[in-house]
């Protein structure tokens, strides 16, 4: 079999681990792999190379993509979805196995889609692990320890000026890294998309606070979240292809109005695009290794239209319409739970 492999959208540590694993499990059993560029653009416009083992070697650790990303969507550029069949026909390609969120997969799900369907099947991938179906997706692990370490960093300052920090963190729909990341670096405020904020409330449990004594709160915010009856703060309104603006500056916000209603020291660090970077942890690269294994057997086995998931401790094969249908939440206990902890 001839496998097309290729990642999409926001990049994550360990998508290489995982494109190291589809290649070497591949290669193994006998099939040939493509490494795609660029994301769907690269299937669009026919440009890929053969991968070896060779190709992969010493990437386990390495944060990014070999193959390069883009969010390009085909079915908003015409012709595309016929430019990538063509692709598929001319390489004579048996398979496609796409890396990335819920913008990627939704691409690969609607090709199976098509008639005659297009096969593919999907690797959940994406720091904000938002996408349903799986408990984790390749790159939060890593995420949360940037952001924890981070939230680390803040604590001993902010209790040095008496101040409040406020922590920007990705997260566009659900605020999974805030959450797990406040819960583990021990923020006094955890702002998520799932729940609007209060100023006032904000306000009053950082003066419980210093009633006790504490001079100091941390404050972690998603990048999504909302004020009460307020929207999204973004950077520019222009989309991207799949409908989605540049969110940025929720944090900022935070941070003025919390010296506005409070009247106390704040500054705000928005951690950025230093939450995709780098070296992968050892669960994310464990995880990458997993699911890229199971992807390649999903083919061997020609179950399309398919995502490989991590429920519990377990690899299983999820249809690609289940995994998409909505954006998984956090866990609503978990949520409940960070209010003890302040
Ligand atoms: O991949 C998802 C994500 O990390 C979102 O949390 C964030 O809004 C977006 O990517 C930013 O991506 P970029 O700046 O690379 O377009």
């Amino acid at each position: 079999m001839r496998i097309a492999l290729l990642t999409g959208g926001g990049d994550s540590p360990a998508t290489n681990a995982a494109i190291r694993a589809v290649v070497k499990k591949a290669q193994q059993d006998g099939h040939e792999v493509m490494g795609v560029r660029r994301g769907w653009a690269g299937m669009i416009e026919d440009e890929m190379d053969v991968l070896d083992r060779h190709a992969v070697s010493g990437i386990l650790p390495r944060g990014g993509t070999i193959l390069g990303t883009s969010r390009t969507n085909p079915f908003k550029q015409d012709g595309g979805a016929e430019a990538i069949r063509a692709t598929v026909r001319g390489r004579k390609i048996d398979a496609i196995v796409a890396i990335g969120g819920d913008d990627t997969l939704g691409v690969a799900h609607k090709l199976n889609g098509l008639e005659p369907p297009i096969p593919a099947v999907g690797i959940p991938q994406t720091i904000d692990n938002d996408l349903d179906k799986t408990d984790f997706a390749i790159g939060f692990d890593t995420a949360v320890s940037i952001a924890t370490d981070a939230l680390d960093k803040l604590h001993t300052t902010a209790e040095s000026h008496h101040r409040i920090m406020v922590l920007e963190v990705m997260g566009r729909d659900a605020g999974h890294v805030a959450l797990t990341a406040g819960l583990a670096g021990g923020a006094d405020i955890i702002l998520v998309p799932e729940k609007p904020f209060d100023v006032e409330a904000m306000c009053d449990r950082i003066q419980k606070r210093r009633d006790i004594g504490k001079t100091f709160s941390l404050v972690v915010v998603a990048e999504g979240a909302t004020p009460v009856g307020g929207e999204q703060i973004s950077k520019d309104q222009a989309t991207d292809q799949f409908g989605h603006v540049i969110l940025g500056g929720i944090g900022e916000y935070i941070g003025r109005r919390i010296h506005e209603h409070c009247g106390l020291e704040t500054r705000v660090t928005n951690l950025g695009h230093l939450q995709r970077g780098g070296m992968p942890t050892a669960f994310d690269r464990l995880l990458g290794t997993r699911l890229g294994v199971a992807a390649v057997e999903l083919v061997e086995a020609g179950r399309f239209d398919a995502m490989v998931a991590m429920q519990g401790n377990r690899i299983v094969p999820v249809p690609l319409g289940d995994a998409l249908q909505s954006v998984k939440p956090v866990d609503p206990e978990l949520l409940d739970m960070a209010d003890i902890f302040y």
